[in-house]
């Protein structure tokens, strides 16, 4: 018997067996460098693309750009100590390129590697494993200026600069992450050019993706050789891509942004191909004439992980005459060679992104990737969803936002018990932050940021989840 004057312990009043998740998963929350640090020209550091593509008149929402963002760069220890009070077990973030070598060749900027150097060892300090991204899509802006992703030269700068980074920080971090989502850099960054630098070639956009994994894979054998004990991976944001009907025209639909959605990477870094079929799709586009030999080799160094970052599911369907495009990353020029299908909505329930709510994509998603790519250990890098928040007595109660983390895991814990081997979860995102073109306007975060003083204030989500590590479960329901 409890001793009734004793408080109730949390969950007391969840009957019924718990979900479970392996033991040692990995419970975390990611963020990116631009979408937080601020003290863009401080302690050395020089442009990226997405500074002079959010100081463009009209790229970002009302001009809003990361100069200051959260001010993490100076919040660091702080914010620290918050994911520690979460009981976060990871902490995945990326470094900034244009810190640690400014101008995106040559020598290390010191100041820059320090701090990540004190970020990591602060992380550690409270028992929270770093998970570190290279490249969250903060292009040097000379490397640009050089060609950008399109010209075959930058990937081998990337895999300078990480040696670099595995050069000063390789000793204490043992997750990597080469790339996060390389569709979103090719196809938004330099087909409907939404994300920087804002260029909009087809052509321009497929050679990007390539030399995006070319350097990816270059990246592996430089960290490979330093670090031989590193877990190396990279981040695919993958959709399942359901066609609106079973008509022919629809399936093919799905099949065509299936491949340039999903099969354009998964393909060539798992397989070391690119697939037939997403070639004859690109004819218009692309001769793949930039595709050297050896370099699918070089794409499909052997790695340990798999990263993969889950928002939504696709819904296409064929081609109508005269019908209206849709905005932002269904616009039709991120599809180069298939810009005439059409992204159909169901009317479900959707983010404030206008994303559709779809957790058993994720399980669809997981299971795919196992099954059709790759035995290696799996890691959710990314999951998450926006929605208007009010603070209300100084408090942040985003039902909406819980419902969808916790939607999620259950699904997660569906594809784990259905064999795939997921190992760990990354809320998207710690804090709110900069979002890309829609700057502070869309909230992603599970910790809200107050702009203008900062203020950090954990809203329900960061509760419950702070619960869910506690138990590593969740209650049944
Ligand atoms: C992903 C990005 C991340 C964030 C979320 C909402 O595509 O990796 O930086 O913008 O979407």
């Amino acid at each position: 018997m409890s001793n009734p004057a004793s408080p109730p312990a949390v969950g007391v009043l969840d009957q019924g067996p718990e979900l479970t998740f392996p033991p040692g998963f990995l419970w975390g929350a990611a963020t990116a460098a631009y979408q937080i640090e601020g003290a863009a020209s401080e302690g050395g550091r020089t442009p990226s693309i997405w500074d002079t593509f959010s100081h463009t008149e009209g790229r970002t929402v009302a001009g809003h750009t990361g100069d200051v963002a959260c001010d993490h760069y100076h919040r660091m220890p702080d914010d620290v100590r918050l994911m520690a009070d979460l009981g976060l077990k990871s902490y995945r973030f990326s470094v900034s390129w244009p810190r640690v070598q400014p101008g995106g060749s040559g020598a290390a900027n010191q100041e820059g590697l320090d701090f990540y150097r004190r970020l990591v060892d602060e992380l550690l300090g409270h028992g929270i494993e770093p998970w570190l991204t290279l490249y969250h899509w903060d292009l040097p802006q000379p490397l640009e200026d050089a060609g950008g992703w399109p010209a075959r030269d930058t990937a081998g700068r990337f895999a300078d600069y990480a040696q670099l980074v595995a050069d000063a920080l390789g000793d204490r971090v043992k997750y990597w992450t080469t790339l996060n989502e390389p569709w979103c850099s090719a196809f938004l960054g330099y087909g409907s050019g939404v994300h920087a630098p804002g260029r909009s070639d087809g052509g321009d956009a497929v050679r990007a993706g390539h030399h995006l994994m070319l350097g990816h894979g270059l990246a592996v054998q430089a960290l490979r050789a330093s670090r031989p004990d590193a877990q190396l991976g990279i981040t695919l944001n993958l959709y399942p891509v359901t066609p609106a009907s079973d008509a022919v025209g629809d399936v093919d639909a799905a099949r065509r942004i299936d491949g340039l959605a999903n099969r354009f990477f998964l393909d060539p870094v798992l397989r070391g191909s690119y697939p037939a079929e997403l070639r004859a799709d690109l004819r218009g586009v692309s001769d793949f004439g930039h595709v050297r030999d050896g370099d699918l080799k070089i794409i499909s160094s052997p790695l340990d992980v798999v990263g993969i970052n889950y928002y939504s599911r696709h819904v296409v369907a064929a081609p109508i005459e005269g019908a209206e495009p849709e905005a932002y990353w269904r616009s039709p020029s991120c599809w180069p060679g298939s810009e005439d299908v059409r992204f159909v909505t169901r009317g479900v329930p959707v983010t404030d992104m206008n994303w559709e709510i779809d957790a058993p994509g994720l399980v669809e998603t997981l299971e795919r990737v196992h099954r059709d790519y790759t035995d290696l250990p799996l890691y959710i890098t990314e999951n998450g969803s926006a929605f208007v928040d009010a603070v209300v007595d100084g408090q942040v109660d985003d039902v909406d936002r819980l419902a969808y983390f916790d939607a999620h895991l259950r699904a997660a814990h569906a594809a784990i018990t259905a064999g795939v081997p997921l190992k760990g979860y990354f809320a998207w995102s710690l804090m709110d932050n900069f979002e890309w073109a829609w700057g502070y306007t869309k909230r992603f975060g599970m910790v809200h940021v107050d702009y203008d003083s900062q203020l950090r204030i954990p809203k329900s989500s960061a509760r419950w989840y702070a619960d869910v590590i506690r138990r590593n479960g969740l209650a049944a329901q």
